[in-house]
């Protein structure tokens, strides 16, 4: 008689859970490459933000001052305009025109005030006392051996803009530091 051997026994109890395993671990794999896909495309959006910024604000660029009107008041007035985020001072350069200057002091770099009444006008850095001219920024006297340096104005559809990012040293005001406003 000839040996067959008997059929595997097949515990279909045991199936259902068999199957419940395969897909949760199906889940956890597909979840699994959803977060590495997400993280990588979350990376490349970081990525591609940080080499191309779309907007650049504030110091080292084209600041936009004020309406031509609004700066003309503020110098009619106060004799001054500062502009926080671009770092600088408007002065009423000459009659019609301004002059923009970087706050920063040329002795040690503190940062001067706006002209002061108390001064006759003038500015006077609080660290080390160098004066200079509430009109233009020259210089009266040191420690500070050269004027506050300053920034090109220009006059865009009825805005005064000033380029933070063109810092010029001199050794005196002359007349093409300003311009009109208008
Ligand atoms: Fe302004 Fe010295 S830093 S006078």
């Amino acid at each position: 008689m000839q040996y067959s051997p008997s059929p595997p026994v097949i515990d279909r109890e045991r199936l259902p859970v068999l199957e419940q395993r395969t897909s949760r671990r199906k889940f956890t794999r597909y979840s699994l490459y959803a977060l590495l896909g997400l993280s990588g495309a979350l990376s490349a959006v970081a990525t591609v933000k940080m080499l191309y910024p779309t907007k650049v604000i504030g110091f080292g660029t084209k600041v936009v001052a004020g309406s031509v009107a609004d700066i003309k008041q503020q110098l009619d007035i106060k004799k001054f305009s500062v502009n926080q985020e671009g770092k600088f001072i408007i002065l009423p350069a000459e009659a019609g025109k301004a002059i923009a200057v970087y706050w920063k002091c040329v002795h040690l770099g503190c940062t001067v005030p706006a002209p002061s009444p108390l001064l006759e006008g003038n500015i006077q850095c609080p660290c080390h006392g160098s004066l200079y001219k509430g009109e233009n920024g020259d210089l009266i006297h040191g420690p500070a051996t050269r004027p506050l340096d300053w920034m090109p104005i220009t006059i865009d559809a009825g805005n005064v803009i000033v380029d933070t990012g063109t810092v010029n040293t001199r050794s005196a005001y002359e007349s093409n530091q300003s311009t009109p406003l208008s």
